[in-house]
């Protein structure tokens, strides 16, 4: 089995300084050793409360952040070192984040984010309208971006991180402030980039995603791994996934 993501007793600490003369210094350890392996074409989850250190672990493996200690390779490469040779292999949507132009279409936008990819105009046509389909966005392609709905938006975000045809793409809560049916269109998305072969790393807070969804994951909390395997193996004999998240969190809080 291919394995495309390797991370090992990874670490990341924040120093921040506040108070008179910011004279007083706070550690945050925000990710604190944790480890972990995902294969190619798998929808890999990271499972954490809110500050448990999952958007610094996707911003380490996406290249953007770089570790305080460990290791962690993507496609083979050191993120921090070798970040041009992954970066044209991978793309990430952070879920929130306003990446896309609201005064352009769909299409004007995929255009737009194409050329900063440097694809040839005739090969460029033709992947825009397969990922407006992937998404669901082909009847409204030409609409500007402000008439979209908020799963609108989100969806074009994705459609925007398959542009350079990555074989990862990083999550992080792609389903945040969606509603129900948005949020179950998004997941359905997800399943068809597996369909096609892609990685998928998403961070969540949402069990039931993670159930529906994931191959795999992991559960961090405050840094840590506490939890890892198939959702049925971490489930175990508890009564559902929520019952065993909670033991796992309130166990180590306790
Ligand atoms: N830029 C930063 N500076 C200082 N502390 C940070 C910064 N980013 C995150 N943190 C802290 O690191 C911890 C982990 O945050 P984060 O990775 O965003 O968690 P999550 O995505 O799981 O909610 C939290 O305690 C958070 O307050
Ligand atoms: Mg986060």
């Amino acid at each position: 089995m291919d394995t495309v993501i390797e991370v090992k007793e990874l670490k990341r600490t924040y120093v921040t300084r506040r108070g008179f003369l910011k004279k007083e210094k706070r550690v945050v350890q925000a990710v604190d050793g944790i480890s972990f392996e995902v294969r190619r074409g798998e929808i890999f989850g990271l499972l954490g409360q809110n500050g448990a250190g999952k958007t610094t672990t996707i911003k380490m493996l996406t290249t953007l952040l770089a570790p305080t200690a460990g290791t962690c390779k993507v496609l083979g490469c050191d993120t921090f070192g070798q970040e041009k040779q992954i970066r044209k292999r991978i793309n990430f949507i952070f879920g929130g984040e306003m990446g896309v132009y609201r005064r352009l279409s769909a299409r004007d936008n995929l255009r737009y984010f194409s050329n900063l990819y440097l694809i040839p105009r005739k090969e460029r046509d033709v992947r825009i309208e397969k990922i407006l389909k992937l998404v669901d966005l082909a009847d409204r392609a030409d609409d500007l971006a402000e008439t979209y709905s908020k799963g609108m938006i989100q969806r074009l975000q994705i459609a925007r991180g398959l542009i350079n045809d990555p074989e990862i793409l990083f999550m992080d809560e792609p389903t945040v402030g969606l509603d129900p049916l948005g949020a179950r269109m998004l997941r359905d998305i997800i399943r068809r980039l597996k369909e096609q072969g892609k990685t998928v790393l998403l961070t969540t807070h949402n069990l039931a995603e993670v159930e529906e969804l994931c191959d795999r994951l992991i559960i961090i909390n405050k840094g840590k791994v506490v939890a890892r395997g198939t959702p049925a193996e971490i489930k175990g004999c508890a009564q559902s996934l929520e019952d065993a998240y909670v033991k796992l969190i309130e166990g180590v809080s306790a």
